[in-house]
């Protein structure tokens, strides 16, 4: 693995960023995989917060979820131009044409994929996500996600993220990110 992660280190020349459902595991993969890769990690979530001074749920509830998509649009396309890094997006930021087409352009994306039970369980004791602010939380997964699957598919590489734990997604995925870069230095 150590050859892998040199690998990676001397050749990778973009950002890395992360797409998925809520409860996909981007923020906790992301931060490891920037740290294996010796480069900052950024989260979209967390740069909208920082910038407004307030949490995602109270940026929702004040101003509307448009105009959180455009913050979140601002934050993704401002990291990704700076390059070298690794960026856990927001679940729905695929949803918009000029982030989605930032990451095809200027990024390695990687689909974390999730089956809706494992991210329910995942998210169980946290209510801090507002569209899951609802009676029926796995209807409201599966029609995020029936809308989303098909800009996440257009990932540069898919991983599942199943029950079997961070540190072996994190393998499959820099096995994966591996091969990726390989194909296109050769
Ligand atoms: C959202 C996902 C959240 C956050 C916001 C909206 C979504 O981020 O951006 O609550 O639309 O799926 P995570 O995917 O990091 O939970």
């Amino acid at each position: 693995m150590k050859d892998v992660i040199d690998f990676l280190r001397a050749n990778l020349q973009k950002p890395v960023v992360l797409v998925g459902m809520m409860g996909s595991g981007k923020t906790h993969v992301g931060g490891k995989l920037a740290s294996k890769l010796e480069l900052p990690f950024f989260d979209s979530d967390k740069i909208v917060e920082e910038k407004a001074g307030c949490s995602v749920s109270e940026i929702f509830e004040k101003f509307g979820e448009d105009k959180f998509r455009a913050a979140e649009k601002r934050a993704v396309l401002e990291t990704i131009l700076a390059g070298g890094c690794v960026l856990a997006t927001g679940g729905g930021a695929v949803l918009d044409d000029e982030t989605r087409s930032a990451i095809r352009d200027s990024a390695i994306s990687i689909w974390l994929k999730t089956d809706i039970a494992e991210s329910l369980r995942r998210m169980e004791k946290n209510d801090d996500r507002p569209l899951l602010k609802g009676d029926d939380r796995e209807k409201i997964l599966r029609d995020l996600m029936e809308k989303r699957a098909p800009y996440y598919a257009q990932a540069d590489i898919q991983i599942e993220t199943g029950a079997s734990g961070v540190e072996k997604t994190l393998e499959s995925l820099i096995k994966a990110l591996y091969a990726h870069v390989r194909m296109g230095s050769v």
